[in-house]
């Protein structure tokens, strides 16, 4: 899997030019949209998490699918409520939004931090407009639209688990158009 974090704590090695196999090529020829998930717990914590892998997949009755790394507090948050936004960056400056929302929650996710900011968790909502849906999930103000989930089924999918949500509610905010993972310049496939 390539996962590329510009700037953040994600390891790398100096110097080693990263060699890809031919099916992680053609993995990454794809193109995908940026979204970010808005989630709420039972308890009422609220999270925001970058993911590319989001798609329509039924009409009737209008169905999404989302795959949500099996250890994200997403993934928990969506298991405990069933709800769930997701909120569709705009090309202009959804690249601000990403570049807020990219680390994990909780720092314990990230090897090599010390104790301490591994018991850290981050509020990846802080300084970023928002309102929530009925059911508790955040939806970002300055996104180019958003819609919100009911999750129907969860399915096992390798290291990840696709979560198959109803979609209840959503719109437009913004003319323009989406930002798609290549103008962001960050890649999760491979
Ligand atoms: C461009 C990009 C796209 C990503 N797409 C996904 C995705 O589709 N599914 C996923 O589970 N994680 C994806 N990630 C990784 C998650 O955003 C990341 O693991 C996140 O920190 C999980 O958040 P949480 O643990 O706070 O819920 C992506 C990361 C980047 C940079």
């Amino acid at each position: 899997m390539t996962q590329a974090f510009p700037g953040s704590e994600f390891p790398s090695i100096p110097g080693e030019p990263l060699e890809l196999a031919p099916i992680e090529k053609a993995l990454l020829a794809m193109c995908y949209s940026v979204h970010v998930i808005g989630s709420a717990s039972a308890a009422g914590e609220r999270n925001l998490m970058i993911a590319d892998w989001v798609m329509q997949v039924s009409f009737s009755p209008r169905l999404v699918a989302a795959s949500i790394e099996n250890d994200a507090r997403t993934l928990r948050f969506v298991r405990e409520t069933g709800a769930f936004t997701v909120n569709l960056l705009h090309e202009r400056d959804g690249h601000e939004i990403a570049r807020r929302v990219v680390m994990p929650a909780e720092g314990g996710k990230i090897r090599g931090r010390s104790p301490e900011a591994s018991a850290a968790v981050h509020d990846k909502l802080a300084g970023l407009a928002h309102r929530l849906t009925p059911e508790g999930a955040p939806v970002l103000e300055e996104a180019l639209g958003w819609y919100a989930c009911a999750a129907e089924r969860f399915v096992e999918a390798g290291d990840h688990t696709l979560v198959i949500g109803r979609v209840t509610d959503g719109g437009v905010q913004r003319s323009g158009d989406i930002l798609t993972e290549k103008e962001l310049g960050w890649e999760y496939a491979g």
